[in-house]
Parts: C-alpha cells; sequence; structure tokens
C-alpha cells in the first residue's frame, strides 16, 4: 500500500499568482500542486490536494484525513494565527505534519510571527515561496519512506 500525503491549503491562496505578487510570487496553486503531484509520483507516493476559504471545510478535511493520510503540508493562511479550532482539530488527528508558509512569516507583521500551530507541528518550511511547499515534501516523503525501510529490515 502508497502511502499518502493531502496537502491542505487556506483562505486566500486560491487567488496566488494575482495576490500581492512581491509576497507570494507568481506561481499560481495549480502550478506548485502540479510539481508536488510529479514529485510524489516520482518517490511513489499518493498526494491529494485541497484549498478552502472556510475555517469549517479545512476542519472537515482534517478529520477526514484520519485513516486516509499519513502525512499532512498544512498552509493554514491566516488561520495559522489564530485558529484555535484548527489546532484542535490538528491535534485529535493526531497525523504529523509540516507547517508550510511561502513568505518568511518570522520576518513580517508581530501578529504573523505567532503561530498556533508551530508548536505541535513536526516542522515548518516558510520564506521560500512555492519551494516551502517542495522542500516539507521532499522531507514527509523521507520520512514516510526512511520509515518503511526501517519496517523492512526487521
Ligand atoms: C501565508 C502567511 C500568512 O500570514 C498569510 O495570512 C497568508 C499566507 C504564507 O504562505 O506566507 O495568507 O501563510
Amino acid at each position: 500500500m502508497n502511502y499518502k500525503i493531502l496537502v491542505i491549503n487556506g483562505p486566500n491562496l486560491n487567488l496566488l499568482g494575482q495576490r500581492e505578487k512581491e509576497i507570494y510570487g507568481t506561481a499560481t496553486l495549480e502550478e506548485i500542486n502540479k510539481d508536488l503531484k510529479v514529485m510524489a509520483l516520482e518517490k511513489g507516493i499518493d498526494i491529494e490536494f485541497f484549498q478552502s476559504n472556510h475555517e469549517g471545510a479545512l476542519i472537515d478535511k482534517i478529520h477526514s484525513a484520519r485513516g486516509d493520510a499519513d502525512y499532512l503540508l498544512i498552509n493554514a493562511a491566516a488561520y495559522t494565527h489564530y485558529s484555535i479550532a484548527i489546532y484542535d482539530a490538528l491535534k485529535a488527528v493526531k497525523i504529523p505534519f509540516i507547517e508550510v508558509h511561502l513568505s518568511n512569516v518570522d520576518a513580517r507583521e508581530p501578529f504573523r510571527q505567532n503561530s498556533l500551530l508551530s508548536p505541535i507541528a513536526a516542522g515548518k518550511i516558510c520564506g521560500l515561496g512555492g519551494l516551502s511547499y517542495k522542500m516539507a515534501l521532499l522531507a514527509a516523503c523521507e520520512i514516510l519512506l526512511g520509515e518503511n525501510e526501517e519496517q523492512d529490515a526487521r
């Protein structure tokens, strides 16, 4: 059975490529996802993408990932900074996740420097534009496949 990674994007990320290009770059979310799909396929890992502008929809998706996805990459966008509900959902499902941001949130406004999700994330990658997602995917694949090799060796 293949491992599966679910990539979750929060509000306003559907506007990538049009939105504040000097901060978020010119690539669309579709273009970023296309690259991730190629990378995942090369590693033999299944990948699914989900974007929503609604907190409840993001929470429902996190819940439904239980028993379905082995790892999450999540850019919760503005919700990162204040959604206790998304924090609770991630804690509840206990699926390991990497927090992703296109911009360097730690170098921006003070309200972006606080993440509710970082303390429960496996790791965080930010500031590299679309490359942040690729680096996070690479890490998640290595972690999953590395675990698999350990299991095979046992
Ligand atoms: C973001 C950073 C957030 O502060 C912001 O609200 C976003 C995008 C990023 O990817 O850089 O919408 O998560």
